[in-house]
């Protein structure tokens, strides 16, 4: 019974549009074959249009934005940049974007909107693990929640510091461990969920150490999206949002980290 009734729940969960992207994922899961399921960028404009979304994705933007500081004449990577979103902020405030993706569909979307926002940000097929540029060619790395789905996140640590100049900066935002949705993401990994079953989540001390084992000074670690995956608490809770998450990540849905790269002034 207890089998039948978590799974059921979490489908009414759905139904009840109080879940998010990382649950509109599971039913966009390619379960054809035995390839690994991959995201595609049809998921994102609901999410985004949905008020959950749009809260939720604007915080956790700004949080990046905000650690990102002034980006104007930085040549910027953004591993794993998906359709673009990110990239495309960068870009209007005047850096110099590459973003990159393992998935066609998300850089084919990428360059869709590039050309419709006349936007300079530019996107090519990559995969953190085994990054396609020369060492020391980017003044910032941005890698917005990727690391939940690479095979092996250390080395995207040490991809992302070999591609950035010395005191070069890296600015991160994964999925929290110790939260709501990370719970609801672990139980439907356990009943169906192929893509949540092999998603990870982190703890700021397991993103320090990773980025501490890779070459990096930690400057700033911030915590983000502390409600429920609620729009109406999503709406109440988040004026309380940056306060809390300067004082801890503990219940955080989104860590953010601004890391610089250990080096030599030039
Ligand atoms: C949750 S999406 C985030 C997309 C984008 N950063 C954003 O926040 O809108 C995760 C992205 O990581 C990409 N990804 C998966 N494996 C990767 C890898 N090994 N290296 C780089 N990106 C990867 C996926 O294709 C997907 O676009």
């Amino acid at each position: 019974m207890y089998i039948k009734v978590v799974p059921c729940l979490c489908e009414r969960m759905t139904n009840w549009n109080v879940v998010g992207i990382f649950t509109a994922v599971d039913m966009s899961e390619n379960r054809t074959g035995n390839a690994p399921p991959v995201l595609g960028p049809e998921i994102y404009s609901p999410w985004r249009a949905s008020r959950l979304g749009c809260i939720t994705e604007s915080l956790e933007e700004n949080l990046l934005l905000e650690l990102v500081g002034d980006p104007k004449g930085l040549d910027v990577l953004d591993v794993g940049c998906g359709d673009g979103d990110l990239a495309f902020s960068l870009a209007e405030s005047g850096a110099c974007v590459v973003g990159v993706d393992p998935s066609e569909g998300m850089i084919d979307k990428a360059r869709e909107m590039a050309e419709l926002r006349n936007s300079t940000a530019t996107f090519q097929c990559d995969e953190g693990e085994s990054l396609s540029f020369d060492e020391a060619r980017f003044d910032l790395v941005l890698a917005k929640t990727i690391l939940c789905f690479v095979d092996d996140a250390p080395m995207v640590f040490s991809e992302m510091a070999r591609v950035l100049r010395p005191n070069g900066r890296l600015v991160i935002g994964e999925l929290g461990r110790w939260s709501f949705w990370a719970l609801q993401r672990y139980i439907r990994g356990r009943f169906g969920s192929r893509l949540w079953r092999r998603g990870n989540s982190w703890t700021s001390a397991q993103l320090r150490t990773m980025a501490e084992d890779a070459g990096f000074t930690v400057t700033e670690i911030r915590g983000s999206v502390f409600y429920p995956r609620w729009a109406f608490a999503a709406r109440v809770m988040s004026r309380f949002d940056e306060p809390l998450g300067r004082m801890t990540t503990f219940g955080a849905a989104f860590i953010a980290m601004a890391a610089t790269k250990d080096g030599f002034a030039s």
